[in-house]
Order: structure tokens, then C-alpha cells, then sequence
């Protein structure tokens, strides 16, 4: 076995157009840090790199969206991102940027090497571009019919009504998402990168010399291995990236996926002088964590762009987990459907390592797994509460009831064969979790500890201390155990757990110092007499309400979505001018809708929910509650006594706990705000609209 000097540790640079979901943590954020903090406490030398990626194409759009610059946009979610990161716990060394200098000067020094050593080829090709906004089309700004299924919205790169992958030119009738218009075929020239000069490399490094990849990266790798590499363009036209190094090349950029895993390197760079120790020894282990969709990226790609550098090391790993659902279907930040990590820490102030444990214990390590709400809150209450925290609490509170609070002797001549069973136990889950955590298995290494724990709670009710009277040898002795057991779980659980580890740090009144990981597996982490403080709450237990609050979020933030989508904000794709006109319907259709005149009574902010106002409409021959997604275009004030057109016979939907009994028509201005659809005239309260 290589033995190395250091680790750099990296987790996949998310995009700054939004918030960071529980997808994101589960697939790389959350297993790069349990193995950097597990490294950190072996006493090894390591650097946590990550940061956001902040160029390319779902910037702009996201941009584009909210009709406010890139960077606005890219300010405003690394912002989020880093904040929510950070209460997670996640211990990134830094969390850097790719849109700060370094990065910009690092990765146009890359590309200016292999652009020295006559590693690209210059093409000239015919790529869509927009003559009413001056532009170059990439293909998600361009849509057309499906040549396929015949769907009018299809992408330039993807149908998806079909699921067909496409290329801008099989479109019918393309269009311009930004202008609507036809775009016209224009020559520009672009750097290549020729794939296939490192194909035979790759198959030996990585099909020969990489056999102890996971099998989903090494599967993934082999097909794109198998079905042969080609030329990929490493520039783009754009006017947001970083600038291409060269003097004929205005209005070019460096392609997002050739600049952001250089960000790893930057970070490093900016992070500490000493960084190409870290990038150029091959002393150091440098491990890739991310999800599914990058492998291609970490493995094919980052690499040979490495290899034709020739300064730096190459992965040792790139342990990539695939994708959690949540609740049996995949996540989609176009239609809301996810668990935002900036939300989940508000409504769970304190809890971030409930989320931890059951992202870990759920995590995707070998295929797409499902986060449920339901499995959440089974897995903090009848583990994590039930087990690891019933196992601490009942010690210490013994601790303190029968031995009063300090640490008992141990009577050596008293020992028993339970003594021992559990001692073995302790060192044996040493090495389990050493093990695992050292080949990526986490979710084996967690399911270890709280093995563990239940041990412990085994233990406990098979020596009962709180029946032994004044038999205070047997006493002292079952508690002594239990108490150098706690030691041990902390350390233990701390790579998973920290906020926990930390927590009990303070119950037995140590300093992190104890959580080193030499120090487990022993016996001797307390000494006898040494006072404990009082135990804390580990873990809270998860109310069915909180369960039925969240699971009714999810499907609110999707009707909202829909919502937005009807009135032409999609959320991640580009919005057209116009959104093309929906399929006929018969006026048998249009007759099931009841459309009336009302006139908003009352209005007023709904509590933590940006979004919402909740109104009280005035029909005439009723009042209606109504919950509506337009908080962010009107105060309260500035809409009561206006008339509004009700859809009143929609089904009553719950939104945060509110029922709302129908939905006020609204249609978007040229800015993007949400204007009513009102009579133009003064109409009667509940009046029929036809
Ligand atoms: O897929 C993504 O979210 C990318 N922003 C990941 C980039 S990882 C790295 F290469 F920077
Ligand atoms: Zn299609």
C-alpha cells in the first residue's frame, strides 16, 4: 500500500444559481466531510477544498430569469450556499469562488499551457445564433419541435416530453429562448480538446490500474471508455467565464467544465502558500467526491486535461454516490421538488445531525435511494433517540444517581466475561469503522457505531446497577464501562456526528483533544473520580406534526412552482417570450371551470412563507380564505379593496396549514411581475365570468 504524506480532499463545486438541496449533501458534501474530519482526527495533513461554480449556462439563465445580472445572482446564492453549508457542519478548509481572481488567472494559465504545447485543435464550426440579441445560442437557449415525438418545447440538447437526447440541429422550426426569433447559422471557431489522444492512457489508469473504484464510477467509465472518445470543445461564446487567454478570441470563454475543476485548484491556491505540495507531489491522496452525473467530468475529462498539463497528481479516488429521491420521485429544482438545506435548518434549528445521520444512513453509495419524511423521522427515533442517545443519557444519568457524577473505580478482580465481550466489541468497531470509512463505505461505518451503542444498552440492562443495592463493586465497575463506552462513541461518532460528539465532550468535560481517533479503543479515556456535568439532550424526538408540516411543504413549493411555470417563470429553464399555447380543449372543458369577481376583504403575510399572502376574498354571496404565491410582487396594503377574477371551483388545497379555497388569476408584465387579471369596470362581487 502508497503510503501519502497528505489529503486533499474535494467535494463538487455546486452551482451558484441556487440553493444546495438534500440531494447535493447526501451525494458528496456530507461524505467528503465525514472522511476529511476523519482523516483530521487520524492526525493527518488535510485540506478540504470546495467552493461555487459560478460560470456557465445555468447562471445565465438563472439570470436571465430574474432579468438581474450573473453576478447578482451569483453573489446572492454563494452567499446562501456557503451559510447553509457551514451550519451543516461541513468543514471545508474553504469554500471558495470561481468567479475571484486567482481562479480566472489559474485556470487561463491551464489552458494557456496546453495551448503552448499544441494540445488543442482549432475548429471552425456552424453553431445558432440570435441576430436580434447579438448572441451565440448554447443549446438550452434554443427550442423547437421534437423531431421524435413531435413536442413543440424540446430543447436543443434534450426532449423533455420524450426523454430523447438532441442536438440543436435535429430541432423543427427551431427558436431563440431569448428573443423568440429564428436563429441563423454562423461559422465561429473553438478550442478542442482530442479525448481519443488519451484514450489508451485512460484505459490503462483507470480499467487496469483503478480496479478498486466503486463499481457504479468504474461501470460508467468503462462505457465511455467502450464507446470510444472524441473532440470536445473547451471554449464557448459567451460573455460570462473566464476570458480565453488568447488575442483572437473575443467574446470567448473557457468552457464551465473545463474552468470549475481547476477551481480545485485555485481554492487550494488561496487557501495556503504551500498548495502545490498539496497539487504537484505524489505523495498526496487526492480524493474527488461528487454525484452521478460528474463522473464523466472527474474521470475522463478533469484528468486527461491533468495529463496534458503534466504539473499535477491525479485522483486517487473519486468515490461518486448516485442520486436520493425524495419521496419516490427524483428531485427537480424546475418543479420545487426538493428539501432545501437553508430551509431545512430553519425548521430544525439545532438539528443538523439528525439530517446527518439520516442522510448518511440513507445515502445513495451504490444506487438512487428515497428520502421520505416518514423514514426520516422513524430512523431520529427509533435509532438515534432510541439508541445512541437512551444508551448515553441512561449512563450518565446513573452515573450521577449512583456514583455521584464522578467516573467509578474499576475492581480489576471483578471484572467478568461481559466486561470483556464488550471491550472486544469497542476495539472491534475501531477497526469497522476505520475500514470503512477509509473505502467509502459510510453508511456501514454509522450502522457500526450505533451497533455499538446497542451493546451498550445490552449491557447496561443485563448488569442492571440500578438493582445492586449496596453492592457498590458491581456498581462501580457496569457504570466505569458504560462511561469509558460513552468516550469511545464520541470518538466514534464524531466524523458523522460532530454537533453530538461535541455535545458530549462537554457531558464528560473534556476538550476535542479526546476525540482524537488513537484514542478509542480503549479503556482508560476517564479516569476514575473524574467529575461528569449533568447530560445533555442528544438528540430531540421528531413529532408526527413536524412529518406532516414538511410532507405538506413538499407538495405545496410544487403547486407554487406549477403556479409560477403557468405564468411563464419556469424555474431553471429559460422562459420563452411567449409560452407556446397549451393543447385545444373542448368548451365542455372550459364550462367545468367557475370563474367569478371578487373583491380582496383583508390581505396579510402568511408566517414563514416568502411567498404567500393569505387573503380574504369577498364573493358576494360568501367570503373565501385564499392562499396565494404573490408575496413577492405586492404588499398587503397595496391590494386591499382591489377586484380580482377567482377560480372558485378548484378543489381546496393546505398550504402551510391554511386550506385555500380557490386561485386568483394573474398574468405576468413585461418585467416579469404578476399582474391581476381584473374587470375593467366595476363588475358585481360574485358575478360570473364567461
Ligand atoms: O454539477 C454541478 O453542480 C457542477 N457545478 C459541479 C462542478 S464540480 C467541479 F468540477 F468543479
Ligand atoms: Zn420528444
Amino acid at each position: 500500500m502508497k503510503e501519502f504524506k497528505r489529503h486533499l480532499v474535494t467535494a463538487a463545486l455546486p452551482y451558484a444559481n441556487g440553493p444546495v438541496h438534500i440531494g447535493h449533501l447526501a451525494g458528496n458534501f456530507l461524505p467528503a466531510d465525514i472522511y476529511a474530519r476523519y482523516l483530521r482526527a487520524k492526525k493527518q495533513d488535510v485540506k478540504f477544498i470546495c467552493g461555487t461554480d459560478e460560470h456557465g449556462v445555468p447562471i445565465t439563465i438563472r439570470a436571465m430569469k430574474e432579468g438581474v445580472t450573473p453576478q447578482a445572482i451569483v453573489d446572492k446564492y454563494y452567499t446562501i450556499i456557503n451559510e447553509s453549508l457551514q451550519t451543516m457542519g461541513i468543514s471545508f478548509d474553504i469554500f471558495s469562488r470561481t468567479s475571484n481572481q486567482v481562479h480566472h488567472e489559474t485556470s487561463q494559465a491551464f489552458f494557456k499551457t496546453l495551448y503552448d504545447k499544441n494540445l488543442f485543435e482549432e475548429k471552425e464550426s456552424e453553431q445558432y445564433f440570435d441576430e436580434e440579441k447579438q448572441t451565440f445560442l448554447a443549446d438550452r437557449y434554443i427550442t423547437g419541435t421534437c423531431p421524435k415525438c413531435g413536442n413543440p418545447n424540446a430543447y436543443g440538447d434534450q426532449c423533455e416530453k420524450c426523454g430523447s437526447a438532441l442536438s440543436p440541429d435535429e430541432l423543427i422550426n427551431p427558436r431563440s429562448t431569448l428573443s423568440n426569433s429564428a436563429p441563423v447559422k454562423r461559422v465561429t471557431k473553438h478550442w478542442y480538446l482530442p479525448l481519443q489522444n488519451y484514450e489508451v492512457w485512460l484505459k490503462q489508469w483507470i480499467l487496469e490500474e483503478h480496479k478498486d473504484w466503486k463499481n457504479n464510477v468504474y461501470g460508467q467509465c468503462k462505457s465511455w471508455l467502450d464507446n470510444g472518445l472524441q473532440s470536445r470543445a473547451m471554449t464557448r461564446d459567451s460573455n460570462w467565464g473566464v476570458k480565453v487567454p488568447l488575442p483572437d478570441a473575443e467574446g470567448k470563454v473557457l468552457y464551465v467544465w473545463f474552468d470549475a475543476p481547476i477551481g480545485y485548484i485555485s481554492a487550494t491556491k488561496e487557501l495556503t502558500p504551500q498548495w502545490s505540495d498539496y497539487w504537484c507531489k505524489d505523495d498526496t491522496k487526492l480524493v474527488h467526491f461528487l454525484g452521478k452525473d460528474n463522473i464523466v467530468f472527474h474521470c475522463i475529462i478533469f484528468p486527461a486535461m491533468l495529463k496534458a498539463h503534466g504539473d499535477f497528481i491525479l485522483p486517487e479516488n473519486v468515490p461518486a454516490n448516485e442520486f436520493l429521491n425524495i419521496e419516490g420521485e427524483k428531485v427537480s429544482t424546475s418543479r420545487n421538488w426538493a428539501v432545501w438545506v437553508d430551509e431545512y435548518v430553519k425548521d430544525f434549528p439545532d438539528m443538523q445531525d439528525a439530517l446527518r445521520y439520516v442522510l448518511c444512513a440513507n445515502a445513495p453509495e451504490n444506487k438512487d435511494n428515497d428520502f421520505t419524511w416518514k423514514d426520516f423521522q422513524e430512523r431520529v427515533n427509533s435509532e438515534l433517540v432510541a439508541i445512541f442517545g437512551n444508551f448515553v443519557n441512561r449512563a450518565f444519568v446513573l452515573v450521577h444517581k449512583l456514583c455521584n457524577g464522578k467516573i467509578p473505580p474499576f475492581h480489576l478482580d471483578a471484572k467478568d466475561e461481559k466486561d470483556d465481550a464488550l471491550f472486544d466489541k469497542i476495539v472491534k468497531t475501531k477497526e469497522t469503522v476505520s475500514n470503512c470509512i477509509e473505502h467509502y463505505k459510510f453508511r456501514e461505518g454509522l450502522f457500526a457505531v450505533i451497533d455499538l451503542a446497542r451493546e451498550g444498552n445490552k449491557y447496561l440492562q443485563d448488569k442492571e446497577p440500578w438493582k445492586k443495592g449496596d453492592d457498590q463493586v458491581s456498581i462501580d465497575n457496569s457504570l466505569h464501562i458504560c462511561m469509558q463506552l460513552c468516550a469511545n462513541l464520541a470518538i466514534f461518532i464524531n466524523p458523522f456526528l460532530p454537533f453530538t460528539a461535541a455535545k458530549m465532550c462537554r457531558m464528560m468535560k473534556v476538550v476535542d483533544r479526546m476525540l482524537d481517533w488513537d484514542n478509542s479503543g480503549s479503556l482508560k479515556l476517564l479516569q476514575k473520580g473524574y467529575p461528569m456535568n449533568a447530560p445533555e439532550l442528544l438528540f430531540k424526538k421528531i413529532e408526527d406534526e413536524q412529518i406532516v408540516f414538511q410532507s405538506e411543504k413538499l407538495k405545496n413549493g410544487l403547486i407554487l412552482s406549477a403556479q409560477e411555470t403557468a405564468a411563464g417563470k419556469a424555474n431553471d429553464e429559460p422562459s420563452s417570450v411567449h409560452t407556446s399555447l397549451k393543447e385545444t380543449i373542448q368548451f365542455e372543458d372550459f364550462d367545468k371551470i367557475d370563474l367569478r369577481v371578487g373583491n380582496i376583504l383583508t390581505a396579510e403575510k402568511v408566517e414563514k412563507a416568502d411567498k404567500l399572502l393569505k387573503l380574504t376574498i369577498d364573493l358576494g354571496f360568501e367570503q373565501r380564505t385564499v392562499v396565494s404565491g404573490i408575496a413577492m410582487h405586492y404588499t398587503p396594503e397595496e391590494i386591499v379593496g382591489m377586484q380580482v377574477t377567482l377560480v372558485a371551483n378548484l378543489a381546496p388545497r393546505k398550504m402551510r396549514g391554511i386550506e385555500s379555497n380557490g386561485m386568483i388569476l394573474m398574468a405576468e408584465n413585461a418585467e416579469g411581475k404578476l399582474i391581476f387579471i381584473n374587470p375593467h369596470g366595476e363588475a358585481m362581487n360574485g358575478s360570473a365570468v364567461k
